[in-house]
């Protein structure tokens, strides 16, 4: 079963940590669809730099992850995108039917990731106000990275790794989890590239950082009341 909770250790007193987060890991098994992607992502990188100002984040002062506000992979029309979104809502849908919450009409929002030699993703949080909802990764390329999720404890005022859950960035494994969990990528050690999808769910039409629908930026992604387009 995809969906995991993850819990903090076993509380032996009425006042210890006692939290539980819902993580879902599944996988894409196309290899061939996860490699279009990765090609399409890299094919369009050097386009989008042009395209957009760079804005720092998580450690990254470049590149596609820091444009990340600036356009959505959920956009593109070719055949692979469009798989690829297929794969992420019926994830979606799974990771929802598990955990018995309803669906409810939402928006995404993705972009790219390319993270070349020695760069990595310090640690962040999607989003932690009061209408956080959900957030993903779909890793495309990536050898010997892992990314490491934090518990929603701050233990003696910092993150502390070795209370980290650690997931291996495998080509074609996505990862759901909920906005506000803290999360970080180790460096990629290769001359190759490590490509992922970053997306945000929200269920307003707008977000705290400003990204909205009216920029273009997000699209309808789940709409319970409306037609049934990705079940198909
Ligand atoms: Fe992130």
């Amino acid at each position: 079963m995809p969906v995991k909770i993850w819990k903090a250790p076993q509380p032996r007193s009425p006042f210890a940590p006692n939290w539980a987060v819902p993580m879902f890991v599944g996988h894409w098994a196309s290899p061939q669809r996860v490699a279009e992607v990765r090609d399409l992502i890299l094919a369009k990188e050097d386009e989008i730099k042009t395209q957009f100002d760079p804005v720092p984040i998580s450690g990254i002062t470049d590149g596609l992850t820091s444009r990340w506000h600036a356009f959505n992979v959920f956009t593109w029309p070719e055949p692979a995108m469009r798989e690829m979104a297929d794969f992420v809502t019926r994830a979606y849908w799974e990771y929802l039917d598990h955990l018995k919450i309803d669906r409810q009409r939402d928006y995404i929002q993705g972009w790219a990731n390319v993270l070349r030699e020695s760069e990595k993703l310090t640690p962040h949080a999607h989003d932690l106000t009061e209408r956080s909802y959900l957030s993903g990764n779909l890793c495309l390329s990536a050898e010997h990275t892992e990314t490491k999720y934090y518990p929603p404890y701050v233990y003696g005022a910092e993150l502390k790794v070795d209370q980290t859950l650690d997931l291996k960035n495998q080509p074609g494994n996505l990862v759901l989890f909920p906005s506000s969990v803290f999360h970080e990528t180790s460096p990629n050690r290769t001359g190759r590239p490590r490509v992922t999808i970053g997306f945000d769910v929200f269920l307003d039409d707008a977000d705290s950082q400003g990204r909205s629908a009216g920029d273009g930026r997000h699209i309808l992604f789940d709409d319970p009341q409306g037609s049934d387009r990705m079940r198909a």
